[in-house]
């Protein structure tokens, strides 16, 4: 083999192996229209208020989706569940967890800011598109233990406290390591019959 053969084939060799170190890592995109999200860990140093104020340290884990028209901040233990959700809105901010199809199945939170003063729904989505009504309508309970808010800059934000597992069949029953799938609207009333003017699906894992 010429010597110039040799060289030539080092180069190609040298350019086709940087470019495979070179490939980018996969990554997930915390903006892509909602669809998924990272989550940002941290450590739990403050104790959890449902004042409608996220504080540094107040929950373990946070997922911004849509550029921040939609946040969500949890964390858990084996009992209880404890989430914030934070809505680019005036009127309601809403999660469900584990739909079927759409919104079909999925048990939700809908809460809002009115005057001040703060309503949280612990619903469930009957159809595809709703309608969703409360769990006590469905014959189920009301299993949001201990909830508060505010209405802040154009920002909603609905903090709340469930058990992990509810035992009520209107609630997903959840355990600690467990990845769930979200959906999640906002609208700019308070009304909650009133369709979402923004929505979005994603994931999120239990400590
Ligand atoms: C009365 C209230 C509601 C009505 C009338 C309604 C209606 C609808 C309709 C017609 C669609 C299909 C078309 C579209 O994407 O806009 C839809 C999709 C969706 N809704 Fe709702 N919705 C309501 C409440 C909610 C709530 C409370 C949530 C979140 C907890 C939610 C989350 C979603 C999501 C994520 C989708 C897209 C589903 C997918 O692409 O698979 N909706 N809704």
């Amino acid at each position: 083999m010429s010597s110039k053969l040799i060289v030539l084939v080092f180069v190609v060799l040298t350019v086709f192996f940087a470019g495979c170190s070179d490939r980018p890592e996969d990554t997930i995109s915390s903006d892509d229209g909602g669809h998924s999200g990272a989550a940002t860990v941290q450590t739990v140093t403050a104790t959890w208020a449902p004042d409608g104020v996220v504080t540094d340290g107040e929950y373990a884990q946070n997922m911004i989706l849509s550029g921040g028209v939609f946040e969500v901040s949890w964390k858990n233990d084996g009992e209880n569940l404890y989430m914030a959700i934070k809505g680019k809105t005036e009127g309601w901010v809403a999660i469900g967890f584990e739909p079927e199809v759409w919104m079909k199945d999925a048990d939700m939170i809908i809460g809002w800011v009115d005057d001040g003063e703060v309503s949280a729904i612990d619903a469930y989505s009957t159809g595809n598109y709703g309608p969703h009504p409360s769990d006590t309508d469905l014959g189920g309970t009301d299993d949001i233990l201990e909830f508060g808010g505010s209405e802040v800059d154009g920002f909603t934000v609905i903090e709340f406290k469930r058990k992990m597992n509810t035992g009520d069949e209107f609630d997903k029953a959840f355990e600690s390591g467990q990845t769930v799938s979200i959906i999640w609207g906002v609208n700019e009333f308070d009304d909650p019959e009133e369709r979402h003017i923004e929505d979005g699906k994603g994931e999120l894992a239990f400590q």
